[in-house]
């Protein structure tokens, strides 16, 4: 299958080299072409340029782009999209005046979803997931990291991460596992932590390997929840199954948890509400990639992780939903691309970065994914008409997609038959 977009207005984050990560000064430029074609065949990306260079291009489908504008899917490097139920009561406790803190502490919290998780049936956990998902990419998302983290038993751990795997395999979105296990101390393990360590250690992780779904482990590393040993102890132990750290880090407490991350190789440390010099100066001297979670921030009303500061000393930042029933219950990454402009103070070109290829490097797939390159995945938005990309953050809570092509296939958003002209 062949397809040609034509009259493309604005075609962005194109690199003609495998750009994999950006950085510091970088994350400013967004490479653009003007009044562009892009060619794609089956689910790869194998030309692009200026219209006047289109002339010749035969596809089997031709698409006229007039006015829109064409850019890779948003990449959500870090979301907890399989969950049962909700936390509305969370909401409205918050609402009133309660911490997280103190509803996680009058039975709320991640152990009261684990509780609904532990008692939901495989498939009907599978079919709220996989509705959850679908909604993302007609957002525009195409690849996406899910965590476990809401089972906090051998038996639901493992459930979670079966769920993930069918998710994998039946949709067309790019998806990444993750095993976060040490996401609360369970109930039952109150009195002695340890034990619960233990179990993730000796019996999960070995159980989780043998099923070769995650390839990254995660801790929230955080007072209360695991602290810096609990975390070593878990990191060290995976790093034997090869599993590479992702982890909660500075969420409400800046404690070493950053620099701990790099010790252990981690491909990304996120959420950094609290961030101080110590952790930016770990960052330097690393391969590992500060994430940003300003959905959180905006429905917790805790503060937002300084963008600023990690730009400008010369860090890379991704940016990503957290998508979780608990502190960020919208996988929306067009609202996370205005947040990230809002109130993290970014441009529009940096976000824009931020939620592609540099969320795409967040979960270890940049080199096929988060720009427009020559075989690249043909993971696509397709705007309505705007005059300018800036527009996209710019109305904020609004849908700028007319439509989606996700591993190579079209998925118009609304109303089908007017979305093509297909001449
Ligand atoms: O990323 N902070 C830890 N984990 C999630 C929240 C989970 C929950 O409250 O259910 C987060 O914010
Ligand atoms: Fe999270």
């Amino acid at each position: 299958m062949s397809v040609l977009l034509k009259n493309i207005k604005q075609l962005l984050q194109v690199h003609d080299n495998n750009v994999t990560i950006v950085k510091g000064e970088a994350m400013k430029i967004l490479p653009i072409i003007e009044n562009a074609y892009l060619y794609i065949e089956h689910d790869t990306i194998i030309e692009y340029g200026e219209m006047k260079y289109c002339e010749g291009i035969e596809a089997e489908t031709v698409i006229d782009a007039t006015g829109k504008i064409v850019l890779p899917s948003w990449c959500d490097s870090h979301t907890h999209l399989v969950y049962a139920g909700n936390r509305t009561s969370d909401f409205v406790d918050r609402i009133n005046g309660l911490s997280y803190e103190e509803i996680a502490n009058k039975g709320g919290g991640i152990l009261n979803s684990a509780k609904i998780l532990q008692k939901t049936n495989e498939e009907d956990l599978y079919n709220q997931a996989m509705k959850r998902l679908d909604e993302l990419i007609s957002m525009g998302t195409g690849a996406v990291e899910i965590k476990t983290g809401y089972g906090l038993t051998v038996a639901a751990e493992l459930k979670m991460l079966r769920v993930i795997k069918r998710i994998k395999l039946e949709s067309l979105a790019k998806i990444i596992p993750t095993l976060l296990a040490a996401h609360a101390i369970p109930e039952a393990y109150k009195a002695d932590k340890n034990n619960y360590i233990e179990l993730i250690i000796n019996d999960l992780i070995p159980k989780a390997k043998a099923l070769n779904i995650a390839h990254y482990i995660d801790v929230f590393c955080e007072k209360g929840y695991f602290d810096l040993k609990d975390t070593e102890q878990i990191l060290s132990a995976a790093q034997q199954f090869d599993l590479r750290p992702k982890l909660h880090v500075n969420q409400f407490n800046s404690f070493g948890g950053v620099a701990l991350g790099v010790k252990y190789k981690a491909i990304s440390v996120d959420h950094l509400e609290q961030l101080n010099s110590n952790d930016i100066d770990a960052l330097k001297a690393s391969h590992t990639i500060p994430v940003a979670l300003p959905g959180c921030s905006y429905f917790l009303g805790i503060p937002y992780t300084p963008a600023r500061k990690l730009i400008d000393a010369g860090l890379p930042l991704a940016i990503a939903t957290d998508y979780n029933p608990g502190t960020a219950p919208s996988g929306n990454m067009n609202f996370v691309v205005s947040a990230a402009c809002i109130n993290l103070k970014m441009t529009p070109e940096e976000a824009i970065n931020a939620a592609t290829i540099n969320g795409a490097y967040a979960m270890g797939i940049s080199n096929m994914y988060g720009s427009i390159t020559r075989g690249k995945k043909a993971n696509l938005i397709i705007t309505k008409p705007l005059n300018h990309y800036k527009e996209i953050p710019y109305a904020f809570g609004h849908n700028p997609i007319d439509s989606v092509v996700i591993n190579g296939q079209f998925k118009a958003i609304k109303n089908p038959e007017a979305n093509f002209r297909i001449s």
